[in-house]
């Protein structure tokens, strides 16, 4: 351990990283930040970084915001700490609650607020099962997701993830989750296909999904508009319109997972209006305080809330919250993110620079290791690939795609490599000279990673 920094070998020593290989991670240690100042983090070395990935898709304002740090701060030295329980309240929650009504794109009654997204899918699975049984539909209670879906780690919500790292061993799914198909055209498309036959194809896959287990028994699906930790997944033309239309045949509930997509990353407040589907209910959290306080929630429609209101008046209260559901400071430092968001009309902003974004992205293609390189907004996925012409994958144990991803660094800019999909997602404050720097330090890293696979001649 005498090669890594003091820093390093503390945390090596006392930390569990998540989503990281604990073994390799013994040599390997962290890289450790230190300080961000707009779209740049700095590392303990004072190494500059273009952090392409806001975080984990959270810091849209970018770092340093002085607003977000004041209305925090305010709040802490106003009211730090109070709760909803028992019918508590405070004016942040409220006007939160209020604004998130006024912007949901679901038709949203009333608010629910959690600490995270994992939190947020969590309730969205107890209350359609709460409300089914409170409607008299005790059947109706399973949840499709997709394969490569990403909706969080709680037992509910990784159940509803739909990937093998954070299943197996956890002794997940729990019962009453399937898993339909995963929508990549590039991977998935049978010869020929066009995207709109591939999405006919999977919207009758999800028929036949929801007759084979009895639509009576069938309660919500669940999806992200652009599928993010799974890849950075674009759905193919007309998929959502197909699926909803499937949803709505069924009484199936649709959920729009929006803790990515939400607040602008597309370039339209909710990722659900890019793709042009109108779901019953919406998930967020991350951008929603420009992830500068843990926050998530959920909307609750009004048949939904009537039933909350049954199951009270049977059950003597609503036995579901947290210790910090709508907690006063991530509050107002949401209710400060958000008039920041519509004051510089941040959606605007990123329909702005999507043209240069998209274009410098599809140039990678370019590259003889890339096979795809796809994206909305100012979200980019680049799939690194052994053969191009066959699409053949690199052997997962040969870590190509972290290969790039630690070339990036290397060249002042972080990404984050999904498998060999490195996946891009800059702060929404980013300026054009900056997507072109950040473009340049992801080309110079796959200009690394080429020589790199040829010298371990990592093809064959
Ligand atoms: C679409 C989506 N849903 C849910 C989650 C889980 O959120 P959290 O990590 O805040 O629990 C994530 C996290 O990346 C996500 O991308």
């Amino acid at each position: 351990m005498s090669k890594l920094s003091n820093a390093a070998s503390r945390d090596v020593e006392t930390l569990i990283h998540p989503y990281t290989n604990l073994a390799t991670f013994r040599d390997t240690g962290p890289m450790v930040l230190e300080r961000g100042k707009g779209v740049y983090v700095w590392d303990d070395q004072g190494k500059r970084y273009i952090e392409g990935m806001a975080g984990l898709w959270c810091t849209a304002l970018g770092y340093g915001n002085e607003e977000l740090v004041e209305a925090a701060s305010a709040q802490m030295g106003k009211l730090a700490f109070t709760h909803l329980f028992g019918g508590k309240s405070h004016d942040m929650a409220i006007e939160l609650a209020e604004k998130i009504k006024e912007l949901s794109p679901a038709p949203a009654s009333k608010i629910f607020f959690t600490n995270s997204g994992s939190e947020a899918n969590d309730t969205q699975i107890k209350l359609l099962w709460y409300f089914n049984n409170a409607r008299g539909k005790p059947e109706k209670k399973k949840i499709i997701s997709r394969q490569k879906a990403y909706h969080g780690v709680t037992v509910a919500s990784a159940s509803l993830t739909g990937l093998p790292i954070v299943q197996n061993d956890f002794d997940l799914p729990i019962e009453r989750i399937l898993h339909t198909d995963c929508p990549h055209h590039y991977r998935f498309a049978q010869d020929g296909e066009t995207e709109e036959e591939f999405a006919t194809r999977l919207a009758a896959n999800l028929e036949d999904m929801i007759l084979q287990e009895g639509p009576e028994t069938v309660a919500a699906f669940i999806a992200e508009p652009i599928m993010g930790a799974g890849g950075v997944i674009v759905p193919p033309a007309t998929y959502f319109a197909k699926i909803q239309q499937v949803c709505r045949k069924y009484d199936v509930y649709m959920i729009s997972d929006e803790v990515i997509c939400g607040f602008g990353r597309l370039g339209d407040w909710f990722g659900c209006e890019t793709y042009d589907f109108t779901p019953d209910s919406i998930s967020f959290a991350k951008a929603l305080t420009s992830g500068y306080v843990p926050m998530g929630g959920l909307t609750v429609p009004e048949d939904m809330y009537q039933a909350m209101l049954d199951q009270s008046r049977k059950l003597g209260g609503f036995g579901h919250g947290y210790t910090y559901t709508g907690h006063p400071v991530a509050a107002a430092t949401a209710l400060k993110a958000i008039e920041i968001y519509e004051r510089e009309d941040i959606p605007a902003h990123v329909r702005a620079l999507t043209p240069l974004f998209q274009s410098r992205l599809k140039a990678l293609e370019d590259h003889p290791l890339v096979g795809e390189a796809r994206g909305a907004g100012l979200v980019g996925g680049v799939e690194l690939v052994a053969d191009k012409a066959s699409k053949r994958a690199f052997e997962p144990q040969h870590l190509v795609g972290a290969a790039c991803a630690k070339a990036g660094e290397a060249n002042g800019v972080i990404v984050r490599a999904i498998g060999d999909t490195l996946a891009i997602c800059p702060p929404l404050i980013i300026t054009r000279e900056e997507v072109d720097a950040l473009f340049d330090g992801i080309q110079a890293a796959l200009e690394a990673t080429e020589v790199h696979v040829a010298k371990k001649n990592l093809r064959v």
